[in-house]
């Protein structure tokens, strides 16, 4: 853990300089500077990306996630003057109200946590094959060969595609994710053109899964266009991706140590407080953007109508205002409120999902390698799209 003095950004950003963008941003340089803006105030102002305000601490995080009448979310994908464009904001997370209340009651349906029930089995299936063949190598990547493959089978069983709309599915979201800036528009255009085939396909022949009862679904009295459709379905494939393999990855990290492993080992009951304490150190999405729709006043900061606002979940987290020693990972904290999965009206719809998934995968670990270990050092990813961090490579073994 680095101290602010040692954080080479700091003096050349300044305390006004943040940018989620900055490539030179890593896993351990980013809680320091964190503090240090935390430290400066609860709302923080960065002339980055043409000038946008950061509101670093806790309470205020949660109190403008809560009020979503002024802080709208229609661009919550992106932060200061930066890409802002005309392109429809189809996506659940980048709309308001009235129209994010239709969608999210359509697309959460499936996944409230009454429904869990119906895929710990299938979760459990996906875990135990993965298993299966990395105890054939002995020798695995967590990120690749273990995290990476579960969030779109997952998601691919719960909307209905079969087999090999599956396989289709996961090789064009990855082609995408891992698309360089020069080859991401091409590789986003081939996986939208899927996701429209996909629906026109069923909405020409029905089926009894949950997409074809989306396609025919009526919220309000009216039925969903197409444009919504694939909008969910890219919603699905996507928010859930890289958060879920994230997530997994940074808990077997943690859980690898001894002292952990341990106390797991000891009482299997403390794997809910290893995910829980792993997304709150580190929360696989760092920031969302909001727009002020009004004048408003937070943490004793005006903000004007209009002005780009960064929620930073993650510096929420490590607020030492809410968390005693907010950047040691400890399984005895207890019940932790982190604001890992967001908070207010846009909070994750796939929260029960992922936990199902994190726990899922903690049990079928111990419960097969208790005695696994990180072999290298792993590669994190730095902040990824401006708002993610989590790990392109973990390596591993099974004894
Ligand atoms: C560890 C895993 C996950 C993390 C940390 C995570 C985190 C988040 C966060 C922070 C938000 C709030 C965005 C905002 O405030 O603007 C969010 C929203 C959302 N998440 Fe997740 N997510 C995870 C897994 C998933 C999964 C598995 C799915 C779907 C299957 C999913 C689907 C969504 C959707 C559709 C939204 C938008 C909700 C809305 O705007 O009402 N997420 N997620």
């Amino acid at each position: 853990m680095g101290t602010v003095e040692n954080i080479d950004l700091l003096p050349e950003w300044g305390l006004s300089e943040f940018n989620p963008w900055d490539g030179r941003i890593t896993h351990e340089n980013i809680w320091p500077i964190y503090r240090a803006m935390r430290e400066q105030g609860p709302v923080v102002r960065s002339a980055a990306l043409g000038g946008f305000w950061c509101v670093t601490r806790y309470q205020e995080v949660r109190a403008a996630a809560l009020d979503h009448k002024t802080f709208s979310s229609r661009n919550a994908l992106e932060i200061g003057k930066q890409n802002w464009s005309d392109r429809p904001k189809t996506r659940l997370i980048e709309t308001d109200p009235p129209e994010h209340t239709r969608i999210r009651k359509a697309m959460q349906a499936p996944i409230l946590q009454k429904r869990m029930n119906d895929f710990s089995d299938g979760v459990r299936e996906s875990v135990t094959e993965l298993l299966r063949t990395i105890a054939k190598k002995g020798e695995f990547d967590i990120v690749t060969d273990l995290a990476e493959p579960i969030p779109q089978d997952v998601v691919g069983r719960i909307l209905g595609f079969d087999e090999e709309t599956r396989r289709r599915n996961r090789e064009l979201v990855l082609k995408f994710v891992h698309a360089d800036l020069a080859n991401s528009e091409h590789a986003h255009a081939d996986f939208w053109a899927f996701l429209i085939e996909t629906v026109q396909e069923r909405l020409r022949h029905p089926k009894d899964d949950f997409l074809s009862q989306l396609c025919s679904e009526e919220v309000d009295g009216k039925r969903f266009t197409e444009s919504e459709l694939v909008g969910m379905l890219h919603g699905f494939a996507l928010a859930g991706h890289h958060t879920a393999i994230d997530g997994i990855s940074s808990m077997l990290r943690y859980a690898s140590a001894d002292s952990v492993k341990s106390a797991y080992l000891d009482d299997p009951g403390m794997g809910a407080q290893i995910v829980e304490e792993t997304l709150r150190c580190d929360p696989p999405i760092h920031l969302e953007g909001r727009t002020t729709n009004a004048d408003t006043v937070i943490g004793g900061v005006e903000i004007s109508a209009g002005e780009s606002v960064a929620l930073l979940y993650a510096s929420a987290n490590h607020d030492d205002r809410q968390f005693e020693d907010p950047e040691r990972f400890d399984v005895g904290r207890g019940p932790v409120q982190h604001l890992a999965f967001g908070y207010g009206i846009h909070m994750c719809i796939g929260l029960h999902l992922a936990r199902l998934e994190m726990n899922t995968v903690l049990k079928e670990m111990m419960r097969s390698f208790p005695h696994y270990r990180l072999s290298a050092e792993p590669e994190n990813s730095g902040m990824v799209f401006g708002h993610h961090m989590g790990w392109e490579s973990m390596p591993a073994s099974i004894a």
